[in-house]
């Protein structure tokens, strides 16, 4: 990404914040065990405004301020430390290399804030995520309030970033929407790979192998979320997370993988037989749910709302569960009952950004919220029979089935970020056989 991209970021939230403050932390290392760290991934807020990537850092926003609009806070320079740790920007390299107009040592940051929030009316942070900084802000503000008697201003409004920066986030720029088909066109090669690799016998962690392997060496050095690698009964485990089971001959494997690419995901799900064959049960429930699909992805288009995607699969699944027997009654009945969520618990998408469940609202006004161009969502209908299902014939159990793409609105309908991935039965036959 651009510098001149974070810097339009910036410009906008400014913008909107008149005579307020913007205060936006990032994470700190999140132990693993002992002494060991998860690597480090900067708060998607923090980064989406300054593309800073170092842990412990603080940016405040503060619309006209004559000394500069942008301030960073950082870890100073520090020879010994980045000989054991790795290089740090330094307060030059925050002016220099990230267009901060002033930066501090992270270390003078309750010093710096008290000026920082003088004399404005109102600051602007996520608040309530973190109780610590909660305690920080107000103590800042309190140290304010001590100065009254001498003239000083102290803000008196304090208002959530969340909803503000969320609405930016949501709508997604060009350079983001290149950033996401290539998150996209990483995320489906590795399908195809896990596909080509499959074989009865093989652990479902193998198949995680392969995908990473194909993530890693095209640059997506991280997954976007946890692999959900599940053969057979796992399939029907929606977050199944363990994948450590043999896959046999004659199941399904359902793979919800998606690479994060420059900070942005991609969020596929492919569900395939282990031996390269559909068996017909498997293809009867397969063709519903891509149909579901299709119906759905039909419905991302501007002017629709949030809920139409989810209301036009719900339909088609219903409707094929119905003449299936898997379900009874009517349609009106099965939406009245919600008995249907047996088989279809979940909603049909979520945004989808630099966060994989991503930032923005989905209803204003309590009404759905009608979908524009540059939004991102994922369409991910599926049918999950777990063995025991009550009223059901056991033929149709242990097939979990999802079927995910992510889909960019455009003007006149969307764009699907994720197709470099095949999800007809004759192509993914074709593929595995081949
Ligand atoms: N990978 C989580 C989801 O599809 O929502
Ligand atoms: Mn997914
Ligand atoms: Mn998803």
């Amino acid at each position: 990404m651009k510098k001149s991209e974070f810097k339009r970021r910036r410009h906008k939230l400014l913008e909107e914040i008149h005579d307020g403050v913007a205060i936006i932390n990032t994470h700190r290392h999140h132990h693993r065990n002992r002494d060991t760290q998860f690597p480090f991934r900067p708060d998607s807020d923090f980064y989406y405004l300054t593309g800073f990537a170092e842990p412990e850092a603080v940016a405040v926003l503060i619309p006209g301020r004559e000394e500069g609009e942008f301030v960073l806070f950082s870890r100073p320079k520090d020879p010994l430390r980045e000989t054991w740790d790795g290089r740090r920007a330094g307060q030059l390299g925050a002016c220099e290399d990230f267009g901060a107009d002033q930066a501090f040592d992270i270390s003078e940051l309750n010093e710096q804030m008290p000026e920082l929030l003088k004399n404005r009316q109102r600051v602007y942070y996520s608040i309530g995520k973190e109780s610590e900084f909660d305690n920080r802000v107000m103590s800042w503000v309190n140290e304010l309030r001590g100065q009254a008697r001498a003239g000083v201003n102290t803000p008196n409004e304090f208002i959530t970033l969340d909803h503000l920066l969320h609405e930016h986030r949501l709508f997604k720029s060009a350079a983001e929407i290149e950033a996401m088909r290539t998150a996209g066109t990483i995320s489906a090669a590795a399908h195809v790979r896990a596909m080509q690799a499959c074989k009865p016998g093989m652990m479902e962690y193998q198949l995680e192998a392969e995908m990473q392997h194909e993530f890693i060496t095209r640059g997506a050095r991280s997954p976007a979320y946890n692999f959900i690698i599940g053969g057979g009964a796992n399939s029907c485990i929606l977050h199944y997370s363990e994948n450590d089971q043999k896959l046999r001959n004659g199941d399904l494997v359902l793979i919800d993988a998606g690479a994060e690419y420059d900070y942005y995901a991609g969020d596929i799900t492919r569900t395939f037989p282990v031996n390269g064959r559909f068996s017909d049960d498997q293809r009867t429930l397969y063709n519903l749910v891509l149909d579901s699909q299709t119906a759905a992805i039909a419905e991302v288009a501007p002017g629709k709302d949030w809920n139409q995607p989810h209301a036009a699969a719900q339909t088609v699944i219903i409707n094929g569960l119905l003449e299936l027997g898997i379900l009874q009654g009517t349609l009106e009945e099965q939406l009245e009952s919600g008995d249907f969520k047996r088989f279809f618990m979940h909603r049909t998408g979520h945004w989808l950004g630099m966060d994989v469940h991503d930032v923005g609202d989905y209803k204003i006004d309590n009404q759905w919220r009608l979908l524009e161009p540059g939004m991102v969502t994922t369409v991910e209908p599926g049918i999950y029979i777990a063995a025991g299902s009550e009223g059901v014939d056991e033929k149709w159990w242990d097939i979990g089935i999802r079927i995910e793409d992510d889909a960019v609105v455009t003007r006149d309908g969307c764009e699907i970020l994720t197709g470099d991935v095949p999800k007809t039965i004759e192509e993914i036959e074709a593929l595995m056989q081949g």
